[in-house]
């Protein structure tokens, strides 16, 4: 099982951009792979009336794993602004164990797994360092087989 983590400190950085374009690429090594975007912001309607989030449709379509949506992206928030913000806004209290569990599911059905996440390094609050804390839950959970890319 392998797993990468694709981050960048701000928005707008091509984090999905380089994210999908890696799945791309390991779809020619590995048979089934996955991508995953743990908290997205700002909310569409897909054509069957469900709702997402571009950067989650964008994993999906890079994906060779017909993952559900609530694995790929356990938490979807409305507003289009940073995820801590909206999630204050929704008052949504982002759960770390709920990203792990659906990680090691998505894993689960995979060869490979690519996670999106943005990590704002300037912003010292509680919200802000949930990223990490979750990135070595999920390292440890493998042996620290996680890759950074
Ligand atoms: N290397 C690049 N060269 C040219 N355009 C790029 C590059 N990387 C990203 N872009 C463009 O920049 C825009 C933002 O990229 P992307 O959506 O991947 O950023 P992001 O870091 O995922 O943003 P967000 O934090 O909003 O999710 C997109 O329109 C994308 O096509
Ligand atoms: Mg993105």
């Amino acid at each position: 099982m392998n797993a990468w983590f694709v981050t960048g400190t701000d928005t707008g950085v091509g984090k999905t951009l380089i994210a999908a374009a890696l799945m791309h690429r390991l779809r020619e090594r590995f048979a089934r792979v996955a991508g995953m975007k743990p908290i997205a912001a700002g909310s569409l309607q897909l054509p069957d009336g469900r709702w997402s989030n571009e950067d989650v449709i964008a994993l999906r379509d890079a994906a060779s794993v017909d993952a559900p949506l609530s694995l790929i992206n356990p938490y979807l928030l409305a507003a289009p602004v940073s995820p801590h913000i909206a999630a204050q806004r929704e008052a949504v209290t982002i759960e770390i164990e709920r990203i792990v569990q659906a990680f090691a599911t998505l894993q689960a059905m995979s060869d490979a797994v690519v996670d999106d996440w943005t990590w704002r390094r300037r912003q010292r609050t509680a919200a802000n360092h949930r990223p990490r804390r979750c990135l070595l839950s999920v390292a440890s959970m493998h042996g620290g087989r996680l890759r950074t890319a």
